[in-house]
């Protein structure tokens, strides 16, 4: 099976190609310089050109506060790149696997959010990635989007290494009133090779249970027997660009680890 992936350079990409070949896939990493999804002619070309038997879509406009004044930008590679990406995958009838986000949702229910809950995003990064999923399923109808939520890994930012680099302040304020299901992007790629044994559809991949940001914080240090000053705060003293739901808890969840067990994996093979 050749599998082709987009923003194989990304934090995703980087743990899910390796992974893909252990599993016996033959892969073609591209990133932006080989394959540009904004490029529409130069896209049709490569895809035609090397034909996979499935495209896993990781590449995406990703700075949430940045798309906040860059709506047009995030717009180009997460809906116009992604419809590119999946006229291209329909051409050659290859399943396409779109990588989505728990942002599509408002954050206003008080239970998991299911792959069937109509998704209502508040905020730019929330509304591309939708319209993302929206184009994939008009154009492709060999697809699966995977939706995931509070991704690290150890080839990309992320709010683990972000809250480690703090370790030294004399106070880290963390927001307590944001839920979600922290995910280690290993544990991700397991799940994706899952999915591709599933029918067609939406799906939800990220860390069983759930867990304020705060709580996360202060697993981390705990995990590292690291002491800090963390102080909880609210979302509303914590101003960012973009507003984050408050509750994306993503439930009928496919195969990962409870979020703490695979944390505790992270942070052994983490190298400072
Ligand atoms: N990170 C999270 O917390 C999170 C949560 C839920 C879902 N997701 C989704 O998971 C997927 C992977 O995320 P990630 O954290 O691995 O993101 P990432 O590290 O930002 O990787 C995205 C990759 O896409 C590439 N890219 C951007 N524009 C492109 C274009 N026009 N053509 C080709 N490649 C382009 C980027 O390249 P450059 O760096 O060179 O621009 C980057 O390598 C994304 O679809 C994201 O929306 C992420």
């Amino acid at each position: 099976m050749r599998v082709l992936v987009t923003g194989a350079n990304g934090m995703l990409g980087q743990d899910l190609c390796p992974i893909l070949e252990d599993n016996g896939y033959e892969v073609i990493e591209t990133n932006k310089n080989i394959l540009n999804i904004t490029d529409s002619k130069a896209t049709e070309i490569f895809i035609l050109e090397k034909r996979p038997n499935i495209i896993i879509h990781c590449a995406a406009y990703t700075n949430v506060d940045l798309a906040e004044s860059n709506y047009s930008d995030a717009y180009a590679v997460n809906v116009t790149g992604s419809e590119i990406v999946a006229k291209a995958a329909k051409q050659i009838e290859a399943s396409l696997v779109y990588i989505s986000t728990d942002y599509v949702f408002d954050g206003t229910k008080n239970s998991p959010y299911l792959p069937s809950d109509i998704p209502k995003p508040i905020n730019n990064y929330g509304k591309t990635k939708y319209l993302g999923e929206e184009a994939v399923r008009k154009y492709c109808k060999k697809y699966y989007i995977v939706r995931t939520s509070w991704l690290y890994g150890h080839h990309g930012n992320n709010f683990v290494e972000k809250i480690i680099s703090l370790k030294d302040k004399e106070k880290i304020l963390v927001v307590n009133d944001e839920i979600g299901c922290p995910t280690w992007t290993v544990d991700l790629s397991n799940a994706i090779i899952d999915i591709l044994n599933e029918p067609y559809g939406i799906y939800h991949a990220c860390g069983n249970n759930s867990t304020s940001r705060y709580d996360f914080a202060k697993e981390i240090f705990k995990q590292l027997g690291i002491k800090v000053n963390l102080v909880p705060c609210s979302s509303k003293e914590f101003k960012l660009p973009a507003k984050r739901p408050k509750f994306s808890v993503l439930g009928d969840n496919k195969s990962c680890r409870n979020w703490d067990k695979a944390l505790k994996d992270y942070l052994n093979l983490r190298i400072d």
